[in-house]
């Protein structure tokens, strides 16, 4: 007999995916059935994975091992043939993109709530990507949203707990899963695309790096790369032990979680080189000596310079960001003579444009970056990028930035987010922007003259699908904008984003410090928008 049980439920209203999945607060998640109804829900979703494999995994976070044995459980009362899951039920979010598309499974589900901090009473998330290893499209989201709040029952194998620590193959209720090393597969990976022996050389020659893994997943990962493979110093990975809380870390790499980091680069005695990545591993922060390399600059200089890597010798064929990172990578494209394509905000939006070959490389602001080798971002992947054009180059980090802004010009850019707003204060903000649209072309605030203004729309050019109200752009002669978002990955309240970016031509004025040099911009965003007042904040919880 095969203990497959069918178990009655009750559907809950609010499990409407967002920017990346569903994610919601670990006592959401435990409520009865909670998990199981939206894992049955993605199942409900979608056709054909009958004796398929399906891939399993998580950034560690508390929650994980719970979920992960339901979710193995109920993909084999559904039906599918086999499951692979990461030993100890891990997978980085890249390293899961990676399996899917190696062993050709069906799908993947990923839990993690990438950024955001774990614990008993943090958060937790769960997300389906689809067989090319990237995120579920919105017509799978939608469809899983559409079942969640109907769904009636949900089937699960009755068996015991799965032994998730040893790596190794067996039956489960009829269907085989195997445990595999999570490691591996993404560091072969990472071989083939880079010049490993050139990074090994210029680390020998006591260039020193350092890569916190803020107590999260890369750590593994990050010490297998830099430490076993590459020949740093043991200890060059810092917090390389992922933990169900993160040791208390909030484990999202920028300015203000990863200061300490940032601090230690910057001290004359510090490393030359340091990076950090987020929960899952798709985040990434970079910085060297003198300089810390915005997402936007990033994606910018690591685009011009991909020939040094192997993996991108015979150039690129286009470049991707979304709408809200900064033009620096246009510029890029520009002299390329390659297409550039500018996305809602998710990396998801992406997905399309690599499986046609239309993008090589991709990247947002929000400290993501990377390219058509997997269908996510890819933390480690930029950092080890930079390596490779730090060794080829023979130059520092502040180098190579300056060098590039003297070529391009320089786009001062910086995010302004305003965390746990309430929500209808919020809505009421994007709201009126919304209405004042029209008006809005044409209108002066100081020396800035308003050239146009909309609320981003983006036809997709290779599905023709649509996704509108992604965003209100303001945009200036000469350059400058400002935009306005609602974030889609908070779990408590709204997160107002204000993005703003002007372009700088001349190297004389690419010096200054970055917040000044966006004052006037900063100031007119309050105006028009009333930020301050409808928030009742009188200043961002977070600047990046
Ligand atoms: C996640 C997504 C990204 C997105 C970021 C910020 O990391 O994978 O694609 O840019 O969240 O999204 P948000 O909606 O919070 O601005
Ligand atoms: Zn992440």
């Amino acid at each position: 007999m095969t203990p497959i049980k069918t178990v009655a439920t009750t559907p809950y209203q609010d499990q409407k995916p967002g920017t990346s999945g569903l994610r919601k607060k670990v006592p959401v998640f435990a409520q009865e059935n909670y998990a199981e109804n939206f894992i049955q829900s993605i199942f409900d979703s979608l056709e054909g994975f009958e004796g398929a494999t399906l891939v399993i995994g998580g950034d560690g976070r508390y929650y994980n091992r719970e979920v992960i044995q339901k979710a193995i459980k109920m993909a084999a009362a559904s039906g599918f043939g086999k499951v692979m899951v990461g030993q100890g039920g891990i997978l980085s979010t890249p390293a899961a993109s990676n399996i899917i598309r190696k062993y050709k499974a069906f799908g993947g589900i990923i839990l993690s709530a990438s950024h955001n901090p774990g614990g008993p009473t943090e958060d937790f998330g769960i997300k389906y990507n689809i067989g090319n290893g990237g995120p579920a499209p919105e017509k799978i989201t939608d469809a899983i949203f559409a079942r969640t709040k109907v769904i009636d029952e949900y089937k699960i194998a009755d068996v015991a707990d799965i032994d998730l620590d040893a790596v190794g193959s067996f039956n489960l209720a009829g269907m085989e899963v195997e445990v595999i090393d999570p490691v591996a597969d993404y560091a072969d990976l990472m071989e083939d695309l880079f010049d490993f022996s050139s990074i090994r050389a210029l680390i020998a020659s006591g260039f020193n790096v350092v890569i916190d893994s803020m107590g999260a997943v890369t750590g593994p990962y990050a010490r297998e790369l830099l430490e076993n493979r590459l020949g740093a110093p043991e200890g060059s990975v810092r917090n390389a032990i992922p933990l169900p809380d993160f040791g208390g870390h909030h484990p999202d790499p920028n300015l203000v979680h990863a200061k300490e980091l940032y601090d230690d680069v910057m001290s004359a005695s510090g490393p030359h080189f340091g990076a950090a990545s987020d929960g899952d591993g798709d985040r990434n922060m970079v910085v060297g000596k003198g300089m810390f390399v915005t997402p936007s600059d990033s994606l910018a200089i690591i685009a011009a310079n991909a020939t040094v890597a192997p993996g991108y010798a015979a150039g690129i064929a286009g470049i991707a960001r979304s709408m809200p990172t900064s033009e620096a990578a246009d510029r890029v494209a520009e002299k390329l003579g390659i297409g550039m394509y500018e996305t809602p905000t998710g990396w998801k939006f992406f997905g399309n444009l690599l499986d046609a070959g239309k993008a090589t490389i991709c990247g947002e602001e929000s400290f993501g970056t990377g390219s058509n080798h997997v269908r996510e971002k890819d933390g480690l992947w930029a950092v080890l990028f930079w390596l490779n054009i730090l060794a080829a180059r023979n130059e520092s980090v502040a180098e190579i930035v300056t060098k590039h802004w003297a070529e391009y010009g320089r786009n001062y850019y910086s995010r302004h987010d305003y965390e746990e707003v309430d929500s209808d204060a919020a809505n009421g903000l994007i709201a009126a922007l919304r209405e004042k649209l029209p008006s809005l072309p044409g209108q002066s605030f100081g020396a800035l003259k308003v050239a146009s203004a909309d609320d981003f729309a983006y036809h997709d050019p290779i599905d023709g699908s649509e996704s509108k109200n992604q965003g209100i752009r303001v945009l200036f002669e000469g350059g400058s904008r400002v935009v306005f978002r609602l974030s889609g990955t908070g779990t408590s309240g709204a997160t107002i984003r204000v993005y703003v970016e002007r372009y700088e031509p001349d190297p004389a004025k690419h010096g200054m410090e970055t917040q000044s040099a966006l004052a006037d911009l900063i100031a007119v965003a309050d105006e028009i928008s009333e930020l301050k007042k409808r928030s009742g904040r009188d200043a961002p919880t977070v600047i990046t």
